[in-house]
């Protein structure tokens, strides 16, 4: 591509600022601290190479405006990024089932605002520092109403609960418990703080880290809902994170039908008890096809398939729930050549997850591969015949998406070679 990037793709910022605010923070954070410091102080002290990030600002739209991107870095495919956006909405839709997009994985305000736009009734997050960063960047620029946020991990503490009841004053928070001790400490809260919240039952389908274990508790934490004054009971939340990535769709499915059991026990028993049950939340981008052919959750909670990454490539294939594109790419440049069969890269254990294996190097799938090196330093196979030098730029595909990007303050969103916008991960490091 050449020229003024001018195609009919969208423009990354339309509703933003033209820096996006995140690029703003980070320089008033800037000369926030360098006061009182020499400049050579407060360049040193920022995260980042302030110059070369000015230098691909001022290129934005520019053909080969890629390569100016300092590295390692996330470089998203805007056009990808979209299409992933729309297919799993478009399924959702023909599917009949809420989508609520799970947050975690991609932490922007700006994916999340796409996301809602493509018809998500609300957004999932899994910590409440992840909510409030997102929901107060939502608010800030003016959207009409107000977003439905859901959390999917159980709060423990006054603290948690009363900082849960003050989000409710910002958004239609809906909340997951799975202990009455939980119920109580937000009903507390919301006293106190004057809000009221919706809530689900967590219920535990298989994979043992958070839920009640079966209808009897489902049960108690129900009734425990229904005699508070500030909590309305609204369902319940199934999530298989177990079966998310089982290989080959058979048995996959096998195993989502018989989670889903116990998902289906629970919901007879409250319904039985004259509970309604109108919220069935749960599933992932590896079971949302199954969770819909199954048709109990009339909710998913989907959150990868906006990037993809490696080891779901590898688990999903060709499956109906694999057809997302990998739009997510690790950029990293070769910082050292000086050996026959390899090269050094600037991207190791700290530019990305290492839960699942090693990233695929793209283009070079099977004839060149990656290691860890270090901290800091990775090591890219030579291709036969064909050896990386100095100063070239390789991308990798991550192996796992969701705690790579929260290493990262932005995200470059790109269009073959020309940086198209930069956006911020609005909710980095919001863990808790
Ligand atoms: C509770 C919950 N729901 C939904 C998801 C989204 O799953 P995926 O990223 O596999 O689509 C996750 C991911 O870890 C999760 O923890």
């Amino acid at each position: 591509m050449t020229g003024r990037f001018a195609s009919g793709l969208p423009a990354g910022n339309t509703t933003e600022p033209r820096i996006p605010i995140g690029i703003l923070l980070h320089y008033g954070l800037c000369c926030e601290r360098s006061r009182g410091r020499s400049k050579e102080d407060s360049v040193n002290d920022w995260r980042r190479d302030v110059r070369a990030y000015d230098d691909v600002l001022e290129q934005l739209g520019d053909a080969n405006s890629r390569r100016l991107i300092p590295t390692p870095a996330l470089a998203c495919d805007l056009a990808l990024l979209q299409s992933n956006i729309e297919r799993m909405a478009d399924r959702a839709l023909e599917a009949g089932v809420h989508l609520r997009p799970h947050v975690k994985s991609h932490k922007s305000a700006f994916i999340a605002r796409r996301q809602l736009a493509a018809g998500a009734v609300g957004l999932a997050f899994a910590k409440l520092g992840e909510a409030e960063a997102v929901v107060e960047r939502l608010n800030a620029s003016g959207d009409p109403s107000s977003v439905s946020v859901l959390l999917t991990s159980p709060l423990v503490g006054r603290h948690a609960a009363e900082r849960a009841a003050a989000l409710a004053s910002r958004c239609d928070l809906v909340v997951v418990v799975d202990h009455v001790d939980g119920v109580d400490e937000l009903e507390a809260a919301a006293l106190t703080v004057g809000s009221t919240m919706s809530v689900l039952c967590d219920v535990d389908v298989g994979l043992g880290r958070t839920g009640v274990r079966g209808p009897d508790a489902a049960l108690a934490v129900a009734e425990r809902i229904n005699v508070a004054s500030r909590l309305q009971f609204k369902g319940v939340q199934g999530y298989g994170g177990h079966l998310q990535h089982i290989p080959g769709r058979e048995h996959r499915r096998t195993a989502t039908i018989e989670s889903t059991k116990r998902l289906t026990g629970v919901v007879d028993t409250l319904e039985a008890a004259g509970f309604h049950v109108a919220i069935r939340s749960g599933g992932g981008t590896g079971t949302m096809g199954l969770d819909v052919e199954i048709g109990v959750l009339n909710e998913l909670q989907t959150g990868s398939y906006v990037f993809m990454d490696r080891e779901y490539r590898d688990a999903l294939g060709e499956d109906l729930e694999g057809r997302f594109a990998q739009s997510l790419t690790l950029i990293t440049t070769v910082i050292s050549a000086n050996h026959e069969g390899y090269v050094t890269v600037d991207a190791g254990l700290k530019a990305m997850a290492t839960d699942a294996g090693v990233p695929v190097v793209v283009g070079h799938e099977d004839t060149a591969s990656y290691q860890f090196f270090g901290d800091e330093q990775g090591m890219v196979t030579n291709p036969a015949g064909h050896p990386f030098r100095r100063g070239d730029r390789l991308e990798l595909v991550p192996p796992h998406c969701d705690p790579t990007v929260d290493r990262y303050d932005v995200i470059w969103l790109v269009h073959d070679d020309v940086v198209v916008d930069v956006i911020d991960v609005t909710a980095r490091g919001r863990s808790q």
